[in-house]
């Protein structure tokens, strides 16, 4: 497995890949790799001749105040990861890399979609996924690229800009991976002290329970809601950014519960902020 930090480094390899007519998967990630990126990892080693992961903690994504300078990060860590699971190429590249110093290009999408859910308390967050998604597609013009539902926003506002903007990749989501006790996988999971580990088994609970009440035919969306922030709110460590039901693929709120409709959370615990959700199937 090679490690590139240059555009230049990365087009060269996959330019030659291309000229053997080999595939091309890309797992993008901001690195501190765990096990949710691992199975997205071998999704694309599974279904690609070839696999690129992008290691890039990206700043246009952080909102002032956020964890960017902590962001937690074991370069060394990933890349033994990445070996072990059968990665061929692992692009990292610096922020100079990724960003000209007068960069004034954006990709953002203009509806609400960006301004719900998360997109309450990030506002610019969404542009900035946008954008360095959009730039690694274009260095690396990958046939598919493998998001985890865990963010579940983000791979349907994803797949929108890729619609709009004709991107020629196909967009893969993957499950959501838990720890042993429920606790949806994620890098920020880290930054949880013994107490506060313990307390944010809360939102995997709130979800299986959710997900309990819709298969026993609770179609009314409020009732889910209001039992899930019951249950977040028993939890003294716990409190609730937002629970909310809306389209899976529009993020647009709904009152009835169908198929296709997300049911998603985010918690504070201490000052750590975790999500997770469900989609209903049927
Ligand atoms: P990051 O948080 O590192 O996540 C990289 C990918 O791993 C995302 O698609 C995310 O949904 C997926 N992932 C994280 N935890 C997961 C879990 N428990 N189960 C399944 N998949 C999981 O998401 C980002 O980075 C960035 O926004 C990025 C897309 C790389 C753009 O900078």
């Amino acid at each position: 497995m090679h490690v590139v930090t240059t555009i230049k480094e990365v087009r060269q390899q996959v330019h030659e890949w291309r000229r053997e007519g080999l595939s091309v998967g890309l797992v993008p990630t901001m690195g501190y790799l765990h096990e949710g990126h691992a199975s997205l990892i071998r999704a694309a080693v599974s279904e690609n001749d070839r696999v690129v992961v992008s290691i890039f903690v990206n700043p246009t994504q952080f909102g002032i105040g956020e964890d960017l300078d902590s962001y937690p990060r074991d370069f060394d860590r990933d890349c033994t990861l990445c070996a072990h699971v059968g990665a061929d190429l692992i692009f990292y590249p610096s922020v100079g890399e990724m960003y000209e110093p007068d960069a004034m290009t954006y990709v953002e999408i203009l509806s609400d979609m960006p301004r719900q859910l998360c997109g309450q308390t990030r506002p610019s967050h969404f542009r900035g996924v946008c954008t360095v998604v959009a730039k690694l597609f274009n260095v690396i013009t990958p046939d598919r690229a493998y998001f985890g539902q865990k963010d579940a926003q983000q791979l349907a506002i994803i797949r929108r800009m890729v619609r709009d903007l004709m991107f020629d990749v196909e967009v893969i989501g993957c499950p959501i991976i838990r720890e042993e006790d429920g606790l949806a996988r994620s890098s920020r999971n880290v930054y949880l002290n013994d107490a506060e580990r313990v307390a944010a088994r809360c939102l995997s609970k709130a979800v299986r329970l959710g997900q309990q009440l819709v298969e026993e035919g609770e179609r009314d969306a409020q009732q889910v809601m209001n039992a899930m922030r019951r249950l977040v709110d028993s939890e003294s460590l716990a409190r609730v950014d937002y629970i909310e039901a809306v389209d899976s693929l529009t993020i647009e709120p709904i009152d009835r519960i169908e198929t296709g409709t997300l049911i998603a959370l985010a918690v504070y615990i201490g000052t750590t902020r975790l999500i997770d959700n469900f989609v209903v199937e049927s």
